[in-house]
């Protein structure tokens, strides 16, 4: 079993995001917006303002209280909108559930939309056009040219239908020629469907999702599942599937690093658009 690990190749996107960089004559400016103190959301977006410093970008994380209204969540975002000096605008999701989360992905300027959600770039990526690419697809198709695993021709099936991971790398994967599937909760005969691939997406949210018998021998295996369990993160795919995949790639330090890569790389993107 080869262990697909994240860094090499995150390092990787984060070289192209520095020489980038050097060509601008400015320094793009990120900012992170955050609602309440939700504990992954506080480390999620640690993590990004202290790579955007550690690679020489400008980045600014604002803190609004938990109890913050809608209003007052997009008065600060079209003021981003509007700033020269804010090149991405990030707002970290999960949202509290009295502010609809779509409402503020559409809020913000689709220039400057680093995550890839507006409708905007959504419709540009399933059109094939440039765009602003979700960060974590897209460092999942860098993770696999990495390793060169090929996904042209091959059977793909992705567990999970989010609008953040499922279906923007359907789209991806599309691209590349892979014959896709998308399953679900309400799949039925997961295991059926899961042993057709040769590339399998674990993108639930759910520890143990993925069990030895609902993999091909020798495939290559993707969890992007971050779950936390008794203290310890752990991903969507049980341990012993390490004894039929051919690779997997680990959690801690698979995709994760690659996220973060990914978002580096859009705020560098979104700044030359702005030029
Ligand atoms: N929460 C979990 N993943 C993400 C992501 O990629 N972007 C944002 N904004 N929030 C998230």
């Amino acid at each position: 079993m080869i262990e697909l690990r994240g860094a090499p190749a995150a390092e990787s996107l984060l070289q192209q995001a520095r020489e980038r960089l050097q060509n601008l004559p400015f320094v793009p400016h990120l900012h992170v917006v955050r609602l309440g103190e939700d504990p992954a959301s506080v480390s999620y977006v640690r993590l990004k303002d202290r790579k955007a410093r550690e690679i020489g970008l400008k980045s600014t994380v604002h803190v609004l209280p938990e109890e913050s209204s809608q209003a007052d969540l997009l008065v600060l975002i079209e003021h981003l909108n509007q700033d020269q000096d804010a090149h991405g605008i990030l707002v970290q999701l999960p949202l509290p559930r009295h502010i609809d989360a779509q409402t503020v992905i559409e809020t913000i300027n689709p220039l400057k939309d680093v995550d890839g959600f507006h409708p905007e770039n959504v419709g540009k990526l399933w059109l094939g056009q440039e765009a602003l690419l979700p960060c974590t697809p897209a460092g999942i198709l860098a993770l696999c040219d990495h390793h060169q695993i090929q996904l042209s021709g091959k059977q793909v099936v992705i567990v999970g239908r989010s609008n953040i991971v499922g279906k923007p790398l359907a789209a991806l994967m599309l691209s590349r020629d892979a014959t896709v599937t998308i399953a679900h909760s309400r799949t039925l005969n997961l295991s059926e469907v899961t042993r057709r691939a040769d590339v399998l997406v674990a993108a639930v949210g759910r520890p143990g999702t993925i069990t030895p018998e609902m993999v091909k021998p020798g495939a290559v295996v993707l969890d992007v599942g971050v779950n936390r369990l008794e203290g310890k993160l752990v991903g969507d795919v049980a341990p012993e599937v390490q004894e039929v995949a051919g690779a997997l790639t680990p959690v801690p330090g698979g995709i994760g690093p690659m996220t973060v890569a990914n978002l580096m790389l859009n705020t560098v993107l979104a700044a030359e658009r702005q030029r």
